[in-house]
């Protein structure tokens, strides 16, 4: 082994070590923004590695030179400006949008050292089974998170997409990628058949998700990632790079757990969710579920400041609906304002509250609210009989009291126990459902009431009452 080979394997055990315990201190909100810049960190680390290698290969050529240096310049202007610009709410997008990225561009890899490698010579079956798994999950998390991408921004239908013969061309596309692996392998020459499981994937990817709902699709997007990983790892095993077989196996099974976590926490099966036709993800998806009744008393921003002032216990439990109104400052300024009254407030944090995994912390999180006021499901439900108001912003499916009942879409959710507070608030535009489509009883308890208005808008007027009340 050369000084540089050994310096770049030390290196890249550097830049793994980074990822390992980047991600191990994401497990929490503190240390969180640390251990992203820990992986950067171990990220850039290998970049400039695997440039310097690049270089005293000395096979690079002046083309080669023009696509790395743009190639370079353009994802990293990319990334850094929309980084900066993307609003909490399209960050799920901006995640599958990198996904398809880096489930395409381990494709690439593969194809590239297939054809390379491919030169006649029987090639071994460790090293075409890895380009073959590299190409065929990478095609699928390519066209798979395009898709995504474009229902969760809104230019593809958030509905279901299921069209007639859909199941036999499922068996087809299947086929179709077996039949492309077997010559793969006994045909190293041929790159037709590398070209053929490279179509079969990207047609399984868009087969995959259209028939998924726009609302499940965040889901969709952590097992892609899960994909991602597996596909960048694969693509290490073909070059034989450390770093990128880490690094893609740590992506792998943090997105296949967090892929587990966000069913567990809606109660529902991967498999069920991929089966797909389940929630459009808006509140406008009209069904109304179990029949409830739909009768409630309406509040002011006036009564609501009363209950406030003088509360001793406030909960205020966020919700989707917070994030799509950005009201996150009015909240904390809302808190603030209580607690200098010496009024214990706390946030009760639901694991799939909005629309993305840790959704409602990181919002929280961007305004400065405490860490220790954020109480997480198993810590916020204990306390909700002693609390005086439990303010509900946009929240609507993870206060749903029908999940402790059979039958409906979200029996056996975890949810908040809000129901059990002495007075709960509920601040919402109208009767509209949330994501899983069905009306919540919650509303219509007698000691509910509900305060229609956007949550920003609601919170402004709540904050400017609570203040006149608390300065009389
Ligand atoms: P939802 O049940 O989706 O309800 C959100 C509510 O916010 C709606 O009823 C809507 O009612 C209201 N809303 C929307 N815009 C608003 C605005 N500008 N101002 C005030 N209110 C507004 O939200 P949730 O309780 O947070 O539950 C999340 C749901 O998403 C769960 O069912 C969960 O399973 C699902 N989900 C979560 C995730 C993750 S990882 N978090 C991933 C996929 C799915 P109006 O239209 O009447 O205002």
């Amino acid at each position: 082994m050369s000084t540089l080979q050994t310096i770049a394997s030390l290196i890249y055990l550097i830049s793994a070590v980074c990822y390992v315990l980047g991600v191990h201190m994401m497990r929490s909100p503190k240390t969180a923004r640390k251990g992203n810049g820990l992986s950067a960190i171990g990220m850039f680390m290998a970049v400039i590695m695997i440039i310097i290698e690049v270089v005293a290969d000395g096979k690079i050529t002046a083309t080669g030179w023009i696509v790395l240096i743009a190639g370079l310049a353009v994802g990293i202007a990319y990334g850094v400006v929309k980084a900066r610009k993307v609003p909490m709410t399209d960050v799920p997008q901006l995640v599958s949008l990198f996904n398809a990225v880096g489930g395409g561009a381990a494709a690439v890899i593969g194809i590239f050292d297939y054809l390379m490698k491919g030169d006649g010579v029987a090639l071994s079956l460790a090293f075409s089974i890895p380009v073959f798994l590299d190409v065929i999950i990478g095609g699928i998390t390519f066209s798979g998170s395009l898709i995504a991408t474009g229902k969760l921004s809104g230019k593809v239908p958030g509905k279901p997409i299921t069209f007639p013969g859909a199941k036999i061309l499922n068996i087809i596309v299947v086929l179709g990628m077996l039949v492309a692996a077997w010559f793969m392998i006994a045909t190293p020459t041929n790159i037709w058949f590398v070209i053929l499981g490279l179509a079969m994937a990207l047609i399984f990817g868009l087969l995959m998700t259209l028939p998924i709902g726009g609302a499940d699709m965040p889901v969709v997007v952590s097992l892609l990632n899960a994909f991602t990983g597996l596909a960048v790892a694969f693509a290490g095993f073909v070059i034989n790079n450390q770093v990128l077989i880490i690094a893609g196996a740590l992506v792998g099974a943090a997105g296949t757990i967090l892929t587990l976590q966000m069913a567990e926490a809606m109660n529902r099966s991967v498999a069920n969710i991929l089966a797909g036709g389940f929630g459009t993800g808006d509140s406008d998806s009209g069904s109304a579920g179990p029949d409830v009744p739909v009768d409630v008393k309406e509040t002011s921003a006036d009564d609501i400041g009363l209950q406030l002032a003088y509360a001793q216990n406030v909960m205020i439990v966020p919700g989707y609906g917070l994030a799509a109104a950005q009201a996150q400052h009015e909240v904390a300024e809302l808190a603030t304002v209580l607690t200098e009254k010496g009024i214990n407030v706390n946030y009760a944090i639901h694991p799939v509250a909005g629309r993305m995994p840790g959704h409602m912390n990181v919002l929280l999180a961007d305004v400065n609210v405490p860490y220790d006021q954020m109480k997480q499901l198993d810590d916020a439900n204990p306390m909700f009989e002693s609390t005086d108001v439990s303010l509900v912003i946009g929240a609507n499916d993870v206060t749903n009291p029908l999940a402790r009942e059979s039958g409906n879409e979200i029996s056996g959710m975890p949810i908040l126990d809000v129901d059990k507070s002495k007075s709960v608030v509920v601040i919402k535009r109208s009767m509209s459902t949330g994501y899983a489509g069905i009306q919540n009883p919650l509303f219509s308890l007698d000691n509910t009431q509900m305060f229609f208005s956007d949550a920003k808008v609601g919170l402004q007027d709540i904050v400017a009452a609570t203040k006149q009340y608390l300065d009389d």
